[in-house]
């Protein structure tokens, strides 16, 4: 890890400051795995998509009609809760759902979650993300701001250093995206499945050699909702496709 250490701060040492507009990991991802993302009928996230409509229609169709009554929804999430005082995931939502009718939780990577987060994120597919961090929201964005600003791990890294000083730059073959939130759940090569955001900032904290914050904790969420308002403005890609 040390070479990977060297090699970023001569990365970084050779940088200006550049403060760069919202730009999608799609981008920065090879033509063919673009075009797996684009093409319905190649997406393989389209799976867990129509498993997600079956779920729906044994539990979700009876309160909420048809699924097309999701747009917009996974545009605007993580979302400040005021009764809660904290924000709160798309998935938390649907956990909210399942205790009114006296269900158990579903975890972040069950298929269940991820199937149904995949429908519901689908009916946003092209919308603009427009999360609001104003008002009483600012405390919640200023905590998820300092969890991603701040060096962890035995690297010593901060989100920041890789995902908005370094984006762009190559890191061994692959291009450091701007670690943007706005195609979950989606479907990664490398785990040759679906995965949550959850489950992507495990990997990014294990990278760092830290401790992965705990799934459903307010630092979770409040991390979350922080990229959330950092990629206002791009399209929602939900499922997108990464390497
Ligand atoms: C017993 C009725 C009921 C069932 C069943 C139910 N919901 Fe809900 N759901 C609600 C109510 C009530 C709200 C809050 C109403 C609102 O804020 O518009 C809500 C809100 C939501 C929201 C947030 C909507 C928004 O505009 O922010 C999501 C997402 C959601 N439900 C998903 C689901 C999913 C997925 C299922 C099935 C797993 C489900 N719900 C099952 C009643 C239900
Ligand atoms: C050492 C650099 C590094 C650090 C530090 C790092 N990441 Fe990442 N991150 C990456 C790389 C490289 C990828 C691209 C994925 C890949 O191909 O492995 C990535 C991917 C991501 C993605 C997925 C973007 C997409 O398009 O799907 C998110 C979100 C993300 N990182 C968030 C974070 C957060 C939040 C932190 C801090 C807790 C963090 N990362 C720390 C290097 C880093």
């Amino acid at each position: 890890m040390t070479r990977l250490r060297r090699r970023l701060r001569a990365v970084l040492l050779a940088l200006p400051l550049l403060g760069a507009a919202p730009h999608s990991g799609h981008d920065d991802a090879s033509p063919a795995v673009q075009a797996m993302q684009d093409d319905d009928a190649e997406n393989p996230g389209l799976l867990w998509v129509q498993q997600g409509a079956a779920l729906w229609d044994q539990g979700c169709a009876s309160c909420h009609g048809a699924p097309g009554s999701m747009r917009g929804v996974s545009a605007r999430h993580p979302q400040f809760d005021p009764a809660l005082g904290r924000p709160i995931t798309l998935a938390g939502r649907v956990n909210q759902c399942r205790a009114r009718t006296g269900e158990a939780a579903w975890t972040p990577d069950s298929e269940e979650m991820l199937s149904v987060t995949a429908l519901v994120g689908r009916q946003s597919r092209g919308l603009p993300v427009a999360i609001d961090g104003s008002g009483a929201a600012q405390a919640a964005l200023e905590q998820g701001r300092a969890l991603f600003t701040e060096r962890q791990g035995q690297l010593n890294l901060s989100c920041a250093q890789c995902h908005d000083d370094l984006a762009g730059q190559r890191l061994g073959g692959a291009r450091i995206p701007q670690g943007q939130p706005n195609g979950y759940p989606l479907y990664r090569l490398e785990w040759q499945g679906l995965g949550s955001l959850d489950r992507r900032l495990r990997n990014c904290l294990t990278g760092v050699r830290a401790e992965p914050l705990p799934p459903g904790s307010p630092e979770m969420a409040a991390l979350q909702f922080y990229l959330g308002w950092r990629s206002n403005g791009l399209r929602v890609e939900t499922p997108a496709v990464r390497p």
